[in-house]
């Protein structure tokens, strides 16, 4: 059991200004960068404070403040009650889609959280367990992922975009005791009933949950099973109080399941310790945060942003987060954020580049901004995307307060490079996103491991160690992890993304190198797509490569090759591969189209030249590899695509 906080023992942190960016740029050797993380540990509070400040061990593990003992759970509300701050907003609830808004307190929060905690205790679910949390946006989200950081049970939440069978194999991996769910998520004008979805997941799944538990909201039957499903008010009607647990700081705080480049997700591990001084850092170094101040996240609990800056960040560092059920248009008006904006007092908004480009799309003259006050906003952050240089001009005009292009991945849980804005803000350039975040040693290096100098592109790493709250492995699967991020360049992580520092140390992310696209902000894989598509019979080989898309950054495209002989019409076949991505990984892949060609342009090794077409669809320079085996089959299959996409480079 933890400790009971005696209020005065902790001492408030002093500033974090002076241990920003600054301070560890001077720092070169890693004694000192320990020495430098170990200088924040009193950032947050322990239940046995860490003498050790990392550890790699046998295990092969990156260990953060190895023989700290703390509760991730406690921090975000015990600590804060205690403290007096009770009656402070944590979450302020806003749903356009349900024409619903509330406020909860630290207080109340703690009380529910204790509550579910409880009832997850009382259904067998204990320390190391892992539990699915499938949810729309709604604050009961927010309630069984603290719940489960409470008694140091894993949570795993899934997106409620993804397809039954996305789910089914998320089940399959974390294999949960509990799953816990609600009867509907709202969408613009339709609801998607979850608990159906949920119900085929564990059909298709191998792992089978011992029980689920479902917030029932208004207006929808649910089919409940008898002895495995429980209605989540019932169950909080009668749960007492389970206080927070304790845990290592290495113990798993949560897995989050995130594209790679094949139809197996990784399940992104994040650990205690590490994670919550990287939270509690963040909000003042990163986003110039104060407790008490408002921060919106405009992203889906599902996503590591919202993990991280609706949840985790915030609420560890005392601020009020928004919980916001509803789109940046069409909920009801391009003007949404800008009421939020108003009406909470929002200082810092964080969403995705194409959030505001579907803004700017509707409201390409800010009229609906002149209908609210927004002064209270301080910054806009962006991220999950490339930010295009016309939307990050217009927001800046537009909102007239500092844009910060951050770029940051579900693995690193926080930003890998920014504008530090609450240490040591620098001047902005459109299309960077500034510099390396303290801590976040980045490098650039050739396909041979040698390390470029200032304007040359090529693979982004990071030196290790990584710094506290990214991951420390895969969940189930070490040697997956090395072999993805660790073993390409030994000593250092593979991003995944390309790019180059300018003269002035800026960094300019210039895209993936591997099959992963980014769709509305959504991480997906193309490797995943074209496993898809070979499941329809008619075809012999594709090429599922992400073209540019003026609202949502990327979207999928499918090049095909049908077998020989085939007589079935090109319009079903497009169909059916179009309603299996669909179906299988969620409405979110949005498959822009199909083009059926006769062969596709590969390398004389085999390898299919998906940059080329890429680059040449987007109607950008782009180069072709002298190792093409035939040149004329890319002329070819471009003439098929430019019918279809006029842009396409000759
Ligand atoms: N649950 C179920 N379905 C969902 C869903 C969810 N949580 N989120 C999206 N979908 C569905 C939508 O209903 C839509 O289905 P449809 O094709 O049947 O209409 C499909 O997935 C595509 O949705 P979306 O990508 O949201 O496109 P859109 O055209 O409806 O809206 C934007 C466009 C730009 C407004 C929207 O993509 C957006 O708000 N993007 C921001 C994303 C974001 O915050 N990402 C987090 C990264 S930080
Ligand atoms: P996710 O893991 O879903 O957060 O996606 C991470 C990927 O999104 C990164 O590897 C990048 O490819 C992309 N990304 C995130 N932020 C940015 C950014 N600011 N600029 C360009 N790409 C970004």
């Amino acid at each position: 059991m933890i400790c009971k906080f005696v209020v005065g023992i902790f001492k408030e942190p002093a500033s974090y200004k002076q241990s920003g960016r600054n301070k560890m740029e001077q720092v070169v050797h890693d004694d000192e960068k320990m020495k430098f993380w170990m200088s924040l540990v009193d950032r947050i509070f322990w239940n046995t404070k860490p003498t050790k400040v990392y550890d790699k061990s046998d295990d092969g593990l990156y260990h953060w403040f190895p023989d700290g003992v703390l509760n991730t759970s406690y921090l975000a509300l015990d600590f804060h009650v205690e403290a007096g701050k009770g009656e402070e907003t944590a979450i302020i609830y806003d749903s356009p889609v349900t024409k619903t808004k509330s406020k909860l307190s630290y207080r109340k929060l703690l009380e529910s959280v204790e509550k579910m905690a409880f009832t997850l205790d009382s259904l067998g679910v204990k320390k190391g367990d892992t539990v699915v949390i499938y949810m729309p946006m709604i604050p009961e989200a927010l309630v069984s992922m603290l719940a489960c950081a409470r008694i140091g049970a894993v949570h795993s939440v899934v997106f409620g975009g993804f397809a039954p069978h996305e789910l089914a194999v998320r089940l399959d991996d974390c294999r949960p005791k509990i799953v816990i769910t609600a009867s509907y998520g709202v969408e613009i004008s339709k609801i998607i009933p979850y608990k159906p979805l949920l119900d085929e997941a564990m059909h298709l799944s191998s792992h089978k949950p011992d029980y689920v538990i479902l917030k029932s909201r208004p207006n929808l039957e649910v089919i409940m099973h008898t002895g495995r499903d429980f209605d989540w008010d019932e169950l909080m009607e009668t749960a007492g109080k389970k206080k927070a647990v304790n845990v290592s700081s290495g113990d798993p705080l949560y897995i989050l399941y995130t594209s790679g480049t094949t139809g197996k997700p990784k399940g992104v591990v994040r650990d205690n310790g590490g994670h919550a001084i990287a939270m509690h850092y963040s909000m003042e170094v990163i986003y110039d945060m104060k407790p008490g101040e408002v921060f919106f996240a405009a992203s889906d609990v599902g996503w590591v942003v919202g993990h991280s800056y609706i949840v985790y960040a915030p609420l560890i560092y005392g601020c009020t987060t928004v919980l916001y059920e509803g789109k940046p248009v069409r909920t009801p008006d391009a003007g949404a954020f800008y009421r939020i904006i108003e009406e909470y007092k929002v200082k810092t908004l964080f969403c995705a580049p194409t959030a505001f480009r579907a803004i700017r799309k509707e409201d390409p003259d800010g009229k609906e901004l002149s209908k609210y006050n927004i002064s209270s906003l301080k910054y806009l952050f962006l991220a999950g995307e490339r930010t295009d240089p016309v939307t990050y001009d217009w927001a800046c005009e537009l909102l007239k307060v500092p844009v910060v292009d951050h770029w940051w991945q579900t693995e690193t849980g926080w930003a890998i490079a920014a504008n530090m804005m609450g240490a040591s803000p620098l001047p902005t350039k459109a299309g960077s996103a500034t510099k390396p975040v303290t801590g976040f040693d980045v490098r650039i290096l050739d396909e041979e491991g040698h390390e470029l100098n200032h304007g040359e592109k090529g693979n982004i790493v990071i030196k290790l160690p990584l710094p506290p709250g990214c991951l420390p492995t895969l969940w189930n699967d070490h040697t997956n992890f090395e072999s993805s991020y660790l073993s390409h360049y030994p000593g250092y992580y593979l991003t995944g993304d390309g790019g180059y520092f300018d003269e002035d140390g800026y960094l300019f992310i210039l895209g993936r190198i591997d099959d992963v696209i980014n769709v509305a902000g959504h991480r997906l894989s193309t490797g995943e797509m074209e496993e898809i598509v070979a499941e329809n019979s008619s075809i012999a080989e594709s090429a599922v490569i992400g073209i540019a898309d003026e609202i949502k950054g990327q979207v999928p495209l499918a090049i095909v090759v049908c077998k020989d002989g085939i007589s079935i019409d090109q319009k079903s076949i497009e169909f059916d591969i179009t309603h299996r991505i669909r179906e299988k990984i969620g409405a979110i892949a949005s498959l822009k189209a199909v083009v059926f060609v006769k062969r596709l342009p590969k390398t004389r090794s085999g390898k299919i030249l998906r940059k080329t077409m890429r680059k040449m669809i987007d109607g950008e320079t782009y180069s072709v590899p002298s190792t093409i085996d035939d040149p004329s089959i890319l002329d070819e299959v471009m003439d098929v695509v430019r019918i279809k996409f006029p842009r396409t480079s000759n």
